[in-house]
């Protein structure tokens, strides 16, 4: 409808040209979805999230229990070192106060040089980053055979994004019959390979939400990853905002080329 409306007005060839600039812009704007999941594992679920699509937006209640879910069971293990405190007051993300923030930085501690050249503990502030619960991979990987990677931009580091993530969460099983599984490890399809050294580590009601939302594994998984996905992409909404923008900008700039063109030429003639 908009299209046949701007083509009647702009002619075919203008419209090539606002066509090409939008292709462009939006390849830039919205980036490209990582490819399906690894051949040999499990295909993941394609999740209906609330960021998906060039109109996606994070859902702010959920990106407040997903945080739950990661500081009271995956940060036990995991680092999301490229999170600080403050990011979690700032638009776009789980927008809880300057004030909450405060508070939540406070339960935790951090080292730091004093004026006397002296290590001394102090409570974390907004702008600390969120601790990791190991001293480094050396110490994480002989607690559990693996080290847990930093979950900072995981979401968009594998394959399969989020779905994976949700799947990965949800698919602890027995293993099949006849499958023997390495000490340590555990059976899960949809990890490549199919054993991890992660255990199982959600289950239902293993957290408690202030809003009221049942705490179902599903739930759960969907809210934690909805958060890693955030702590990955958080200029998410600026940047589907700006692709906007940028197409409103390159279809005037081709309208005013048009008829600054065909204005030229009509004086030629
Ligand atoms: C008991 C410690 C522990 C807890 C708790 C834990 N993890 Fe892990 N996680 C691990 C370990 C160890 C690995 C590395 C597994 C491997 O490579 O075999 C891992 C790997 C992962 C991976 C990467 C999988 C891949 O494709 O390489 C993701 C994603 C992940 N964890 C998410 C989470 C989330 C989300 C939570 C919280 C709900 C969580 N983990 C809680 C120990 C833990």
């Amino acid at each position: 409808m908009m299209k046949t409306m701007i083509q009647s007005v702009l002619g075919r060839r203008a419209m090539g040209v606002v066509m090409a600039g939008a292709v462009i812009a939006t390849g830039f704007a919205f980036g490209v979805q990582p490819a399906s999941a690894a051949s040999e594992a499990h295909e993941p679920e394609a999740i209906d999230w609330s960021f998906n699509g060039p109109f996606g937006t994070y859902d702010k209640s959920q990106l407040r229990r997903g945080f739950k879910v990661f500081k009271e069971v995956c940060a036990t293990c995991h680092s999301a070192h490229l999170l600080k405190f403050r990011n979690l007051a700032e638009e776009g993300g789980p927008a809880f106060s300057e004030a909450q923030v405060k508070v939540i930085a406070a339960e935790y501690t951090i080292e730091e040089l004093n004026g006397d050249g002296d290590m001394e503990e102090r409570p974390r502030l907004p702008k600390d980053p969120f601790p990791s619960p190991y001293a480094n991979p050396e110490q994480a990987a002989a607690a559990l055979g693996v080290a847990p990677p930093d979950l900072s931009v995981m979401a968009k580091a594998r394959e399969g994004g989020p779905d994976y993530i949700h799947a990965l969460l949800m698919g602890y099983q027995d293993p099949p019959e006849g499958r023997e599984m390495a000490p340590g490890t555990h059976y899960n399809p949809y990890f490549p390979g199919g054993a991890i050294a992660m255990p199982a580590p959600l289950f239902a009601d293993q957290v408690e939400y202030e809003d009221g939302t049942p705490t179902t594994l599903d739930q759960e998984s969907q809210d934690v990853t909805a958060f890693l996905m955030w702590v990955a992409e958080p200029k998410l909404e600026q940047r589907h905002e700006m692709g906007f923008q940028v197409l409103i900008y390159l279809i005037a700039l081709a309208g005013i080329l048009y008829f600054a063109t065909r204005k030229v030429w009509s004086d030629v003639h």
